[in-house]
Formats: C-alpha cells, sequence, structure tokens
C-alpha cells in the first residue's frame, strides 16, 4: 500500500512520523475513516466538512485547503487501486505544520450481516462531538472490556445512566415502531444522521432524545451505525435476548434502505471520482507533491 504522509506518497514500509510528534506523545490531534465502495469515496463532501469542523474546533490548523485533502485522499484510492477499503486521516497538532496522515486498508465486500452481542459499561469521552486521538484511550479498552465479557460491543452509558454511544458507533433503539437515538454527548455520525433521514422516508416515527438504560433493555431493537459497517444489529444486551434475539424487521429494512441508498451514490461518487481525477490528472498521471502541498 501507499500511504500519504505531509502530502508525499510513500510504500507502507517506509511510512513514518517524528517521534517528537503530538500525536504520539501526547494524542493532540484528531482522525476520520471513510468508506470507499468500488473505488468510490462515500460522502466525501461531508467528510471533508466533518475535518474542517474538527479542525476548527481543536484549534489545529489544516496544512493544505479542502479541496487538496480530497485530492490527496481520491489520489490514495487511486493509487492503491483501491475498490472495498477505509481510508483513515490522521491529523496532529505541530509547531509549524500539522502532521497530515492518510492511511487505507482493503475490506471484504460485505457479506451476510453479522447479529453481534453488546454490554453496557460507564464510559464517556471528553468533547465526544469529535474524532479525537485521546477519544480512542477510552473507547479501545470498552472494547477490550466487552471482549473479555465474551460481548462483541460495549454501549456506553453516562455517570447518570444515560445511553450515549458505543465504541465507534453510534446507537439506535427501536421501541414499539419508534426509532430512538440520543441527541448529546456523542459523535454525531454521519451514517446516524442517513438512517434517521432513512426512517423518515420510511415513514417510522423518530425520536432524536437522551434516554436512559431501562429503554436500551426495554428494546424491540438495537442496533448500531458507522460508516465502515454500515448498520450493526445488536440481538444480545448484557446476556439477553433483544426482542427475538434474531434480526428486527425495522432493522432489516433499515438496512436494505442504506444498501439501496449506498448502490446509488456508488454510481455518483465514481463519477465525481473520475472527473475530479480527470481535471488534475490533465498535467501529469499523479498529482505531484509540489500540486498539493503548497
Ligand atoms: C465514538 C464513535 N461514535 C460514532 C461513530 C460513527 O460515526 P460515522 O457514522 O460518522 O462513522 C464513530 C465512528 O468511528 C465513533 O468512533
Amino acid at each position: 500500500m501507499f500511504f500519504c504522509i505531509n502530502g508525499r506518497f510513500v510504500r507502507q514500509s517506509k511510512a513514518m512520523v517524528s517521534v517528537l510528534d503530538r500525536g504520539f506523545l501526547y494524542a493532540d490531534g484528531f482522525y476520520d475513516t471513510l468508506r470507499i465502495y468500488d473505488g468510490g469515496i462515500f460522502k466525501l463532501p461531508l467528510h471533508l466538512s466533518r475535518i474542517e469542523a474538527t479542525a476548527k474546533a481543536l484549534e489545529i490548523r489544516l496544512p493544505c485547503s479542502l479541496k487538496k485533502i480530497g485530492e490527496l485522499l481520491l489520489e490514495t484510492v487511486k493509487r492503491n487501486k483501491l475498490g472495498e477499503a477505509r481510508v483513515r486521516i490522521t491529523v496532529t497538532r505541530a509547531e509549524k505544520k500539522p502532521t497530515f496522515v492518510i492511511t487505507c486498508e482493503a475490506l471484504k465486500k460485505s457479506g451476510k450481516p453479522k447479529m453481534l452481542s453488546a454490554c453496557t459499561m460507564r464510559f464517556q469521552r471528553i468533547q465526544p462531538e469529535f474524532k479525537t486521538l485521546g477519544g480512542l484511550a477510552v473507547l479501545l479498552p470498552a472494547l477490550r472490556e466487552a471482549k473479555k465479557r465474551g460481548c462483541d460491543e460495549m454501549i456506553g452509558l453516562d455517570q447518570n445512566g444515560f445511553v450515549r454511544e458505543a465504541a465507534t458507533s453510534n446507537v439506535f433503539v427501536v421501541r414499539q415502531d419508534t426509532l430512538f437515538t440520543p441527541k448529546s454527548g456523542m459523535l454525531p455520525g454521519l451514517t446516524r444522521s442517513l438512517v434517521v433521514q432513512a426512517a423518515q422516508k420510511l415513514g417510522l416515527e423518530v425520536d432524536v432524545k437522551d434516554f436512559k438504560i431501562s429503554v436500551l433493555c426495554s428494546a424491540d431493537e438495537i442496533f448500531l451505525t458507522n460508516r465502515v459497517r454500515e448498520i450493526i444489529p445488536i440481538v444480545r444486551l448484557n446476556g439477553n435476548k433483544v426482542g427475538k434475539g434474531t434480526l428486527g424487521p425495522v432493522t432489516g429494512r433499515l438496512m436494505e434502505e442504506y444498501r439501496e441508498y449506498v448502490e446509488q451514490e456508488v454510481e455518483d461518487a465514481i463519477l465525481d471520482s473520475l472527473a475530479t481525477a480527470r481535471e488534475s490528472g490533465k498535467k501529469s498521471k499523479y498529482l505531484s507533491h509540489d500540486d498539493v502541498w503548497k
């Protein structure tokens, strides 16, 4: 694989950052994860907006324009001939220019959905509305704890028992034909907002509000959402069945709707990527370092 380090594409084995980098020393930075379908970046503009908003909130100056970041992301997909993949952008604070890294990983085409189990635990990130590197210090131990308890996922509760977020995903509950998802204290995930739209399109009642663990425990269905894994059905919670302990009808319909949406968007994303690549590729096959890193 070729990774992008501060605007330069290098082989994975040569991709390195300084040991004095503040991300390495203090987890002082943020990241974003994008999903690639059939060689197209899904909803690139939304990710660029989130990157911009996060950098602004954390007062980290981006090293180049958002347009250039978009071009580098497209270039990463192109150089690595990615079909189904995840691409991660990491930005850390630095004295002069931030360290800016793009890494990627090929994924298998999503097959049959897995029915997963989850348990609940008290955990809460500082600045939960952003994907901070520091936040991972809370999320990853929560996930490890889930595995120790024989579960796949961990759902986080705050100190007052309100459901906030799962480790790396948003939480949805279906109860008596209404879809609930927490309103605050979590990352407003991009998949979450698409799922809310999909649910509204299907005529479901959607209630975006904070709720306690009692709602979670009396759910007919529970699912989690994130960009890479889309909609993740949770069929066991703290060792008990959720509903019938199988894929619920609402979750199933939303999964289908989301898939259809992705397929439709993929076509557009491929066309967009091709247009951008064609435009920037007029001068050379690949973008040069100077082109993207002024
Ligand atoms: C803590 C947390 N919540 C929610 C999400 C889902 O966000 P998105 O749908 O934008 O991937 C993520 C994604 O990594 C996450 O880390």
